[in-house]
Protein backbone atom coordinates (compact mmCIF):
# COMPACT_ATOMS: atom_id res chain seq x y z
CA UNK A 1 0.00 0.00 0.00
CA UNK A 2 1.13 3.61 -0.72
CA UNK A 3 3.29 5.49 2.37
CA UNK A 4 0.90 8.40 1.35
CA UNK A 5 -2.00 6.64 1.93
CA UNK A 6 -3.37 4.49 4.97
CA UNK A 7 -6.79 4.06 2.94
CA UNK A 8 -7.33 0.81 0.84
CA UNK A 9 -7.29 1.09 -2.68
CA UNK A 10 -8.48 -0.52 -5.25
CA UNK A 11 -5.00 0.12 -7.72
CA UNK A 12 -2.98 -1.27 -4.00
CA UNK A 13 -3.48 -4.31 -5.84
CA UNK A 14 -2.00 -3.37 -9.11
CA UNK A 15 1.44 -2.65 -7.48
CA UNK A 16 4.67 -4.09 -9.58
CA UNK A 17 7.01 -3.04 -7.13
CA UNK A 18 8.98 -0.04 -8.83
CA UNK A 19 8.75 3.02 -6.66
CA UNK A 20 8.01 5.42 -8.40
CA UNK A 21 5.61 3.69 -11.03
CA UNK A 22 3.61 2.44 -9.00
CA UNK A 23 3.28 6.05 -7.41
CA UNK A 24 2.85 7.55 -10.55
CA UNK A 25 -0.21 4.77 -11.56
CA UNK A 26 -1.63 5.25 -8.09
CA UNK A 27 -1.98 9.22 -8.49
CA UNK A 28 -3.18 8.72 -12.05
CA UNK A 29 -5.89 6.21 -10.38
CA UNK A 30 -6.74 8.63 -7.51
CA UNK A 31 -7.72 11.33 -9.81
CA UNK A 32 -10.08 9.11 -12.28
CA UNK A 33 -11.66 7.49 -8.89
CA UNK A 34 -12.39 11.35 -7.99
CA UNK A 35 -14.59 11.86 -11.10
CA UNK A 36 -17.77 9.78 -9.24
CA UNK A 37 -17.12 11.97 -6.47
CA UNK A 38 -17.74 15.00 -8.59
CA UNK A 39 -21.21 16.90 -8.02
CA UNK A 40 -21.82 18.57 -10.64
CA UNK A 41 -20.83 16.09 -13.49
CA UNK A 42 -19.59 19.47 -15.56
CA UNK A 43 -16.26 19.28 -13.74
CA UNK A 44 -15.51 15.95 -14.69
CA UNK A 45 -14.50 17.05 -18.64
CA UNK A 46 -11.39 19.06 -16.17
CA UNK A 47 -10.63 16.47 -13.80
CA UNK A 48 -10.43 14.11 -16.71
CA UNK A 49 -7.98 16.39 -18.50
CA UNK A 50 -6.13 16.42 -15.67
CA UNK A 51 -6.17 13.15 -15.11
CA UNK A 52 -4.84 12.96 -18.95
CA UNK A 53 -2.15 15.23 -18.41
CA UNK A 54 -0.55 13.70 -15.58
CA UNK A 55 -1.09 10.28 -17.73
CA UNK A 56 1.17 11.60 -20.56
CA UNK A 57 3.40 12.95 -17.89
CA UNK A 58 4.03 9.20 -16.70
CA UNK A 59 3.58 7.85 -20.12
CA UNK A 60 6.75 9.74 -20.83
CA UNK A 61 8.50 8.76 -18.13
CA UNK A 62 8.11 5.12 -18.61
CA UNK A 63 9.41 5.91 -22.40
CA UNK A 64 12.66 7.13 -20.90
CA UNK A 65 13.00 4.01 -18.21
CA UNK A 66 12.39 1.54 -21.23
CA UNK A 67 15.28 3.64 -23.33
CA UNK A 68 17.47 3.26 -20.48
CA UNK A 69 17.03 -0.43 -19.98
CA UNK A 70 16.89 -0.62 -23.44
CA UNK A 71 13.66 -2.55 -23.47
CA UNK A 72 12.81 -4.78 -26.57
CA UNK A 73 9.51 -3.74 -26.83
CA UNK A 74 9.25 -0.16 -26.58
CA UNK A 75 7.42 0.78 -29.84
CA UNK A 76 4.60 -1.71 -29.32
CA UNK A 77 4.03 -0.19 -25.87
CA UNK A 78 4.61 3.25 -27.09
CA UNK A 79 1.45 2.55 -29.68
CA UNK A 80 -0.79 1.17 -26.64
CA UNK A 81 -0.37 4.48 -24.87
CA UNK A 82 -1.07 6.18 -28.37
CA UNK A 83 -4.18 4.16 -28.04
CA UNK A 84 -4.79 4.92 -24.39
CA UNK A 85 -4.43 8.78 -24.45
CA UNK A 86 -7.18 8.36 -27.58
CA UNK A 87 -9.77 6.86 -25.21
CA UNK A 88 -8.68 9.69 -22.38
CA UNK A 89 -10.17 12.00 -25.53
CA UNK A 90 -12.74 10.19 -26.38
CA UNK A 91 -14.18 9.62 -22.58
CA UNK A 92 -13.86 13.74 -22.62
CA UNK A 93 -15.53 14.48 -25.50
CA UNK A 94 -18.22 11.67 -23.83
CA UNK A 95 -17.51 11.34 -20.00
CA UNK A 96 -20.55 9.12 -19.86
CA UNK A 97 -20.43 6.47 -17.07
CA UNK A 98 -20.17 3.38 -19.39
CA UNK A 99 -16.99 5.37 -21.26
CA UNK A 100 -15.62 6.41 -17.59
CA UNK A 101 -15.73 2.81 -16.09
CA UNK A 102 -13.81 1.88 -19.28
CA UNK A 103 -11.32 3.97 -19.18
CA UNK A 104 -10.78 2.74 -15.21
CA UNK A 105 -10.96 -1.09 -16.55
CA UNK A 106 -8.37 -0.26 -19.47
CA UNK A 107 -6.11 1.50 -16.82
CA UNK A 108 -5.86 -1.54 -14.80
CA UNK A 109 -5.38 -3.61 -17.41
CA UNK A 110 -2.65 -2.01 -18.68
CA UNK A 111 -0.96 -2.08 -15.52
CA UNK A 112 -1.51 -5.78 -14.69
CA UNK A 113 -0.31 -6.83 -19.04
CA UNK A 114 2.02 -4.36 -20.60
CA UNK A 115 3.38 -2.42 -17.32
CA UNK A 116 4.01 -5.78 -15.44
CA UNK A 117 6.17 -7.02 -17.76
CA UNK A 118 8.19 -3.79 -18.34
CA UNK A 119 8.69 -4.17 -14.75
CA UNK A 120 10.29 -7.08 -14.76
CA UNK A 121 11.92 -6.36 -17.56
CA UNK A 122 13.66 -3.51 -15.41
CA UNK A 123 14.49 -5.88 -12.29
CA UNK A 124 15.91 -8.76 -14.08
CA UNK A 125 18.39 -6.00 -16.48
CA UNK A 126 18.98 -4.07 -12.83
CA UNK A 127 19.94 -7.61 -12.11
CA UNK A 128 22.06 -8.32 -14.90
CA UNK A 129 23.84 -4.91 -14.79
CA UNK A 130 25.13 -5.72 -11.20
CA UNK A 131 26.31 -8.81 -11.78
CA UNK A 132 28.70 -7.58 -14.76
CA UNK A 133 29.80 -4.75 -12.57
CA UNK A 134 30.45 -7.57 -9.99
CA UNK A 135 32.57 -9.64 -12.48
CA UNK A 136 34.27 -6.64 -13.86
CA UNK A 137 35.46 -6.02 -10.18
CA UNK A 138 36.38 -9.33 -9.43
CA UNK A 139 38.01 -10.60 -13.18
CA UNK A 140 39.82 -6.07 -13.68
FE1 LIG B 1 2.11 2.80 -16.51
FE1 LIG C 1 2.67 1.60 -19.82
Amino acid sequence: MSATSNKFSRVDLYELGHEEIDREHRAIYDALEAMWRTVPPDAIPELLENARIATRKHFEHEHLLMKIYNYPFLESHLEIHEVALKSFLNTINYPTTENLQELVDEFLNHILLYDSLFVDWIKSEQHRRSTDDRHHEVYR
